[in-house]
């Protein structure tokens, strides 16, 4: 087999509906029903039921932005760095807004991507497991492009068109998006120094003095050192020592 037949391309299929509930819902109900070929892309104009980390919604208005998910194989790596999947999933998403909107953004770890600390993109990734081996992985991810106007609650929401005030054709966002998405993931297979050392640069709040809350409801003083092999952040506390946080351990203030 050549090695280019191996290359899984994002996007090379995709799948479009006008409406659904939730783009990472069809993807995990087309795995249960069939084996989707790898880089199969879903996406949507509306969710009725989109969904965020740790059991939020995500919502989005009607054909403004980015609402998709991709479906891959990742066999290779084992569970111990399924975080390679963020890592790559990341860079993707920051390579893409410097590509079309000249825009420096970071990472929120675990996987958030903001600008001007506000927060553009969210990805939400779901491994299938066999034992403890990965089998199936369903990228989602919402990247906000047209949508100017956010819930009051989403105070620190922004757009690409809010960013550079001018509305961006989201065909072409897509299309770079897919791109970026193949190109990182063959990292993960062929060089995944390089997303450690991107990763680790790009990460919002490393290096510096910044408020957090923990598991108990108490406010502290951290600044961010990187990430742990098995993705955990870690973080220098005020007193001196050094702790490592899962993403339900530490809240972001
Ligand atoms: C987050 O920041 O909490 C993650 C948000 C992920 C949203 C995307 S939109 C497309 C895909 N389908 C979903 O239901 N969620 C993800």
């Amino acid at each position: 087999m050549s090695k280019e037949s191996n290359v899984c391309q994002v996007g090379k299929v995709r799948k479009h509906y006008a409406e659904l509930r939730s783009t990472n819902d069809t993807a995990l109900l087309l795995l249960r029903q069939e084996k989707p070929p790898e880089g199969l892309v879903i996406t949507t104009d509306f969710q009725q039921a989109g969904r965020g980390q740790m059991q939020n919604n995500w919502h989005s208005d009607a054909g403004q932005n980015i609402l998709m998910s991709t479906i891959l194989y990742p066999t290779f790596l084992p569970l111990s760095k399924a975080f390679y999947l963020n890592k790559c999933v990341s860079l993707a998403l920051v390579q893409v807004l410097a590509e079309v909107a000249d825009l420096e953004a970071e990472v929120k770890w675990p996987n958030d991507i903001y600008v001007n600390s506000q927060k553009i993109a969210g990805i939400l990734i779901q491994n299938t497991l066999q034992g403890d081996r990965l089998i199936s992985t369903v990228v989602g991810i919402g990247l906000n492009v047209n949508q100017t106007r956010f819930n009051a609650d989403l105070t620190r929401a922004t757009s690409l068109s809010l960013l550079k005030s001018k509305t961006f054709d989201r065909a072409e966002v897509l299309a770079a998006l897919s791109r970026a998405l193949t190109q990182r993931y063959q990292e993960m297979k062929n060089n995944q120094e390089i997303l450690d050392r991107e990763y680790h640069r790009l990460l919002y709040r490393r290096g510096v003095w910044s408020t957090y809350l923990d598991e108990k409801q108490d406010l502290f003083q951290g600044m961010i050192e990187g990430i742990d092999p098995d993705g955990k952040l870690k973080m220098l506390i005020k007193s001196g020592e050094s702790r490592s946080f899962a993403h339900s351990e530490i809240k972001f203030i």
